[in-house]
């Protein structure tokens, strides 16, 4: 008898520290769980992903086939996607959007193939390995800006919330996965990318997937998935030529938005319209191509 309900309090606890994410946060108001977001495998039990291969690992949907109402959002503005508690344990977060294509009602699409861009992340925060931190552990939601330049059409919107405790072992890592489906307004005539297919993005292999957070602290941290923000560039404020142009690497993000560096003397300033990261290689490469 003793045994038993010791099992059932371990159950209890272990329930307790899994999550779902069933509700969408459209102008300051949560939506009821599971209307504008398809109700995931795991809507009872709350347990995790941890095989990045599977199907599931896009909108963990596979026991129920559910689709959901898609909601009215305007580019430009703040949405957010809401924990049924609050993001429990330690790890990051990545955010995904994935068009559905022309004549084709996004509750009728399952996302597959290579469709889907980042828009948001949290990433950890790491000192060259004092500490390291994860500012998205304790959040009740995610909230974000959906990029002004995004296209009006309908979407899928999936937030992926990496749960690393046990990330040490390969599969250790735990997805807390949902997918709404919003129908996005506005003039927007981005061009979102790098695109990539949901599963297939990782292997479980990445150096932030497959990671011990506890010892040793690790001195840097990779977020996981494709950079995302500097797909974004909406109004390049100074064009310059490609001639003889090299000095992309001492530029710095002066805010979230805005980077800027100096070529001859002159001070160039880009205006990023997404999350901004500080990886000035991958941003050189973009403003190359
Ligand atoms: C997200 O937005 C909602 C609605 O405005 C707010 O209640 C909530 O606190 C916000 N969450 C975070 C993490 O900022
Ligand atoms: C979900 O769809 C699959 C494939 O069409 C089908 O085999 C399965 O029975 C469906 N499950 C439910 C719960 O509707
Ligand atoms: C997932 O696929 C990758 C190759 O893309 C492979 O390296 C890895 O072992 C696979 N993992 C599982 C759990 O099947
Ligand atoms: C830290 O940076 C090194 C060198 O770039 C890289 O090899 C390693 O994978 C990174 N570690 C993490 C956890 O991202
Ligand atoms: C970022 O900094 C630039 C340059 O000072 C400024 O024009 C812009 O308004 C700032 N953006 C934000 C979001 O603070």
């Amino acid at each position: 008898m003793l045994y038993s309900l010791a099992f059932v309090a371990a159950f209890v606890a272990q329930a307790f520290a899994h999550y779902t994410f069933p509700s969408l946060i459209v102008n300051d108001v949560k939506t009821e769980p599971w209307v504008n977001i398809r109700m995931t495998n795991n809507h009872y039990d709350r347990a995790p992903v941890t095989n990045v291969n599977s199907t599931d690992l896009r909108c963990y949907t596979s026991k129920t086939n559910a689709t959901a109402k898609t909601i009215d959002v305007n580019a430009g503005s703040t949405m957010g996607i809401a924990c049924d508690q609050t993001i429990y344990h330690a790890g990051v977060v990545n955010v995904y959007m994935a068009k559905s294509p022309d004549e084709t009602d996004v509750a009728d699409w399952d996302g597959s193939g290579s469709v889907w861009f980042k828009v948001y992340e949290i990433t950890a925060e790491t000192d060259g390995g004092q500490s390291i931190t994860f500012p998205a552990k304790g959040l009740p939601s995610v909230n974000f800006t959906l990029p002004g330049s995004l296209p009006s059409g309908q979407y899928l919107v999936r937030v992926e919330a990496i749960a690393l405790h046990d990330a040490e072992q390969y599969g250790g890592a735990q997805f807390y996965i949902s997918c709404g489906q919003v129908n996005v307004n506005g003039n927007g005539d981005g061009k979102p990318g790098p695109l990539v297919a949901i599963p297939g993005v990782y292997t479980g292999y990445e150096p932030g997937i497959l990671i011990d957070i506890n010892w040793p602290i690790p001195q840097n941290y990779t977020q996981p998935g494709p950079v995302g923000g500097m797909v974004w560039l909406s109004s390049i404020v100074v064009v310059v030529s490609d001639s003889g142009f090299t000095p992309l690497y001492s530029g710095t993000f002066v805010n979230t938005t805005s980077y800027e560096f100096t070529f001859s003397s002159l001070l160039y300033r880009y205006e990023v319209d997404g999350i901004g990261r500080t990886d000035s290689q991958l941003l050189a490469r973009t403003l190359y191509e």
